[in-house]
């Protein structure tokens, strides 16, 4: 039995001699955020690639929907629901906002062209800016290039992208970095309509005071290891602080 939308049970990753991590369980329920903190090298990147489907884990078990499954790739993680934004956001300057939220799964237009098609430019900026809408985000217009935003409108962009495509999961590793305090909230914004929606949301992030005000529940690894997953109610910037350096016992 589990209320779990998405959980990994006793995952472990070794790279080499390194134990990356050595055990972890965790869950995120749908309509719930998750914060995952730690110091660097505690393994949040490394549960992140076993969550998404880059890594395999050693050893351990993924469940999603209650189901355990083994992704053998990012794709299959991406084909069950999950979308995954990394801290570099992988969009493609030179291309509209539109043609970025569809990169990679182009609506291809039936024409002269026969197999090749051409992109359906117009029904991709209308569609993209009505995902972006959905999800909170107010970007100009999408048939603009992602070179002519500012940082905080392309990561609105990256991460609306996530959102619309994301029908479970949604794993945000560092979203706020580099940006401004009204842009970081505006993406803490986007975060809390996608829990709405009833997506179950992980956000990793160094930046305590956002996990403190964003998140429902915080998962705290420190060396590769679980050492506290209790509700954000119970901490405060200091104990969590505290928690995750190891000056606060577990
Ligand atoms: N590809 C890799 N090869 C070898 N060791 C790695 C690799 N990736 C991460 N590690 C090691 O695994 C541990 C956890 O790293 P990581 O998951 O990146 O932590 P975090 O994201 O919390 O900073 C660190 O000791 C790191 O050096
Ligand atoms: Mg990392």
């Amino acid at each position: 039995m589990t209320d779990a939308l998405y959980e990994v049970r006793n995952i472990s990753k070794n790279y080499g001699a390194v134990t990356a991590l050595d055990n972890v369980s965790m869950k995120v329920r749908a309509g719930e955020i998750v914060g995952l903190v730690g110091d660097n090298g505690a393994g949040k990147s490394t549960l992140v690639k076993c969550l998404s489907g880059v890594h395999q884990p050693s050893s351990g078990e993924i469940l999603l929907d209650g189901q355990e499954r083994h992704w053998r790739s990012p794709h299959d993680a991406i084909q069950a629901g999950i979308e995954t934004l990394y801290q570099e956001s992988g969009l493609a300057p030179q291309l509209s906002v539109g043609a970025n939220v569809f990169l990679g799964r182009e609506e291809m237009k039936p024409g002269i062209l026969g197999k090749l098609g051409f992109l359906a430019q117009k029904s991709m900026d209308a569609r993209a800016h009505a995902d972006l809408e959905r999800v909170g985000i107010a970007v100009p217009s999408s048939n603009r290039s992602i070179a002519q935003l500012s940082g905080g409108q392309r990561q609105a962009v990256a991460i609306g992208r996530a959102v619309a495509w994301a029908s479970k999961i949604i794993i945000l590793d560092e979203p706020t970095n580099h940006l401004g305090a009204r842009q970081a909230g505006e993406v803490l914004h986007v975060m809390r309509a996608a829990r709405d929606q009833g997506l179950g949301v992980i956000f990793i992030s160094h930046t305590l005071p956002h996990v403190l005000e964003v998140t429902d529940r915080i998962v705290v690894l420190r060396l590769g290891r679980v050492v506290k997953d209790a509700p954000t109610s119970t901490f405060d910037q200091e104990s969590l602080l505290g928690t995750i350096t190891g000056l606060i016992a577990d």
